[in-house]
């Protein structure tokens, strides 16, 4: 898909180098980063360039800010949690861009580190402005780009500045997420399964039509499924249906249907009178669906099926739980997937936020081949499409 510039091309000894990261985290009530996934999983790049001895100058937002500065969007906590993981003090910068960055840039020695504060803080990052951009650019001398998470938006420091140094290249992060989601939607291991969930189809449709395309087979839950059994003249209750997109779903089924793809929708399903109910829920087959309830969670019998497609797959891709699995009473067919994907011999790769959370909660992080710090990002390189943040950087020589 991308054959882009790697780091480990470059020589960075004394050279100023301009890396954006995703530190795009949660924090707690006391302000604390509360999930560290994406600052860990940009680790291996950060130690590398200190180790080249580069003096790096790290980039990212923090939440969507509006454009102006909001200490409640402030990097300080990122900062001081980044110092704690690498054991050297990661200094915050005031600002991204002006004559005291500048100094504290000119400041920095070999294997230093210098976080600026969220480049969000300027309404120019998400307009990708040109003089901005400029701006991020006089920092530094070399680009890198880790942050995949953010790499499908065009701003100013995940796009811009990358047309602006040279070289523009990738980090190890952003190389292992174009690796394996790359290689799934290119070249997979066969039987290639999807494993597609969430709330809305219509967030979903655009990856179902990409993947059709690629997979033997796709299994489908969480509230999309609705949709897709409302189409094909299934009582649902009153499940989660997106009347917008029945023909499209239809049309996607007839598509499935010509390329010889087993395209899965649950058979049964845990339904409740609402999302909120504990105890009030039982188990249906889609012949005997309640017409006031609603379905929350694949059933048992779609969990055996499901798990015996993934059984015997040899790439899968997950993205979007089978249910409301943060209400437990719905979240066992999302935790069996999980647990039939941490079982199986086959690459499992996981996108996506909820997919992700899913794991975590199951405790199987350590048991996926690689687990996405993407979730617009990731659902837009299955999409098929062209990521700006990696389009904009340099090729393989
Ligand atoms: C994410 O959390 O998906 C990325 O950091 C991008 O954030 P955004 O959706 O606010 O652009």
């Amino acid at each position: 898909m991308y054959n882009k510039m790697s780091l480990r091309e470059v020589n960075l000894k004394g050279e100023r180098v301009f890396c954006r990261v995703d530190f795009n985290v949660p924090l707690d009530d006391d302000g604390n980063v509360s999930d560290d996934s994406r600052i860990t999983a940009a680790l291996k790049t950060i130690r590398y360039i200190i180790d080249q001895g580069g003096k790096l100058i790290l980039a990212s937002h923090l939440g969507r800010p509006q454009g102006k500065p909001d200490p409640k969007y402030s990097l300080a906590p990122v900062a001081a949690h980044l110092s704690g993981l690498l054991g050297k003090q990661v200094r915050l910068a005031p600002e991204c861009i002006g004559p005291e960055v500048k100094k504290m840039v000119e400041d920095l020695g070999e294997g230093d580190v210098l976080l600026l504060e969220n480049v969000r803080f300027h309404s120019e990052e998400e307009k990708n402005d040109h003089i901005f951009s400029r701006q991020l650019a006089s920092l530094a001398d070399i680009y890198v780009n880790d942050a995949f998470g953010a790499a499908h938006r065009a701003h100013a420091s995940t796009e811009g500045v990358a047309h602006m140094l040279s070289p523009a290249v990738a980090g190890f992060l952003m190389e292992d997420e174009i690796r394996y989601l790359g290689k799934a939607l290119t070249d997979p291991a066969r039987p290639f399964v999807g494993v597609l969930g969430g709330a809305k189809a219509k967030d979903k449709i655009p990856v179902i039509h990409n993947l059709l395309k690629k997979v033997d087979a796709l299994l489908i839950g969480g509230g999309m499924a609705y949709t897709f059994l409302k189409a094909k003249g299934q009582e649902v209750g009153r499940s989660l249906v997106q009347e917008d997109q029945l023909d499209l779903a239809r049309r996607l089924l007839t598509e499935a249907d010509s390329q010889g793809v087993d395209f899965l929708l649950p058979e049964d399903h845990v339904v409740a009178p609402s999302v909120e109910s504990v105890t009030e829920f039982k188990i249906c087959s889609n012949g005997d669906f309640p017409p006031t309830w609603m379905g929350l969670d694949i059933g048992p019998a779609t969990v055996e099926k499901y798990t015996a497609v993934l059984n015997s797959a040899a790439t899968v891709v997950w993205n979007g739980p089978m249910g409301v699995f943060e209400n437990e009473t719905f979240a066992k067919g999302t935790m069996a997937i999980a647990h039939a994907l941490a079982a199986s011999k086959a690459v499992t790769i996981i996108g996506g936020g909820d997919s992700m959370a899913a794991v975590k909660q199951a405790g199987l992080e350590n048991r996926m081949t690689h687990i996405s710090t993407g979730g617009g990002a990731s659902l837009e390189f299955l999409e098929g499409k062209k990521l700006p943040g990696i389009q904009a950087l340099n090729d393989k020589m």
